[in-house]
């Protein structure tokens, strides 16, 4: 089943595996794309990789996890990102953007954090500096001009990072969320934002362009966000136009969950049981047999992160243990199992 295409809206993927975005820490303090970052995910394309979702890319430098990730806050970043895209195409491969804001998370040295509440992550981090409603609005359009330019740079989806404790997700955890205006409380409010960027999201991007959500469905905390709620909340806006959910886990707070392949598997279960959307999922997967497990069990394509880091060639191998036809790039032929 690891070798079946999906289909997401109008957009074919020739099988169920995706590279999740990884921060590669390789621009410059100007966010652009390098030669370095062309050849990264084309490599992958050319490994057979379904689906490729480019690494946390800032909305605005102040929003960038680091001050190497890569940014779509200015319409010259848009030329880089197309090479991107077109060494992908093609090589066959599809390519979405995830689009970011890290909030209290950004560790760009000279830019303030800013987040919901004026709440620290945690040690060796600064204390965030509190949005304004007037600044709330300026998140929402900045998701959404990055979201145009990334049309324009020739992406075939968009994912909108709502995990691992970046701003997004702090809007909507509790733990980082003490507002106690419409954007804080309870979980509507909590879940406002991420359905107003989906809203001015939806509103530059084509219409049969696939957009979707990266979530952490588990916090790992007492009273912070579990599946079912994460469930719920996605409930709350998923009419606004989500086509599937990218479910991952962690990262809200400095806690380190102890992984194991698979870990993260019935909480994608829960989220598409709950939801009724598609879903990626994984999580320490490695081995093809694995994978082919995460698809039968009911999850619509399966991540692999650190695997694919190792080994950009790992569907020709995964294809050659399961004996599924797969199309090798026409210069390995010759190297073909
Ligand atoms: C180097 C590195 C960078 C990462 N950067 C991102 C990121 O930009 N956005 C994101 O959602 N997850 C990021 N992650 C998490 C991965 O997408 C993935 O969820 C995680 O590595 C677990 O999958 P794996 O065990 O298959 O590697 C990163 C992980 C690694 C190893």
């Amino acid at each position: 089943m690891l070798f079946q295409p999906f289909c997401l809206k109008n957009l074919s993927i020739k099988n169920r595996i995706v590279m999740p975005p990884m921060c590669m820490y390789s621009a410059g303090r100007d966010g652009l794309v390098t030669d370095w970052h062309v050849l990264h995910y084309a490599t992958r394309a050319e490994g057979q990789t379904g689906l490729i979702i480019v690494e946390a890319t800032g909305v605005e430098d102040r929003g960038r996890i680091s001050d190497q990730d890569l940014g779509l806050w200015d319409d010259g970043q848009i030329a880089g990102f197309k090479k991107l895209t077109a060494a992908v195409h093609d090589r066959g491969g599809k390519v979405a953007i995830q689009l970011n804001h890290a909030g209290r998370k950004s560790e760009v040295p000279y830019l303030e954090p800013v987040a919901p509440s004026a709440l620290i992550f945690g040690e060796g981090y600064r204390l965030p500096r509190r949005l304004t409603p007037e600044e709330i609005r300026q998140v929402i359009t900045m998701f959404a001009d990055a979201a145009r330019r990334a049309v324009a740079a020739g992406f075939d989806a968009i994912e909108i990072h709502a995990a691992h404790g970046y701003l997004l997700n702090q809007f909507m955890s509790p733990l980082s969320n003490n507002r106690d205006d419409a954007y804080g409380g309870s979980l509507a409010n909590r879940t406002r934002l991420l359905g107003e960027v989906l809203d001015a999201v939806k509103q530059v991007i084509p219409a049969d362009m696939p957009l979707w959500v990266r979530v952490t469905a588990e916090e790992y905390e007492t009273a912070g966000n579990t599946p079912d709620v994460v469930a719920d909340m996605l409930n709350l806006v998923k009419d606004k136009g989500i086509d599937a959910v990218h479910v991952s886990s962690g990262g809200l707070t400095p806690f380190q969950v102890r992984a194991y392949p698979g870990y993260q598997i019935g909480f994608a279960l829960t989220i598409k049981q709950k939801t009724g959307l598609p879903v990626i999922g994984g999580g320490l997967i490695t081995n093809a047999k694995e994978a082919g497990q995460v698809v039968k069990a009911g999850v619509d394509m399966v991540f692999l992160g650190r695997e694919l880091l190792r080994n950009p060639y790992w569907p020709l191998q995964a294809a050659h243990i399961l004996q599924e036809a797969v199309t090798w790039p026409k210069a390995y032929f010759r190297a073909r199992y």
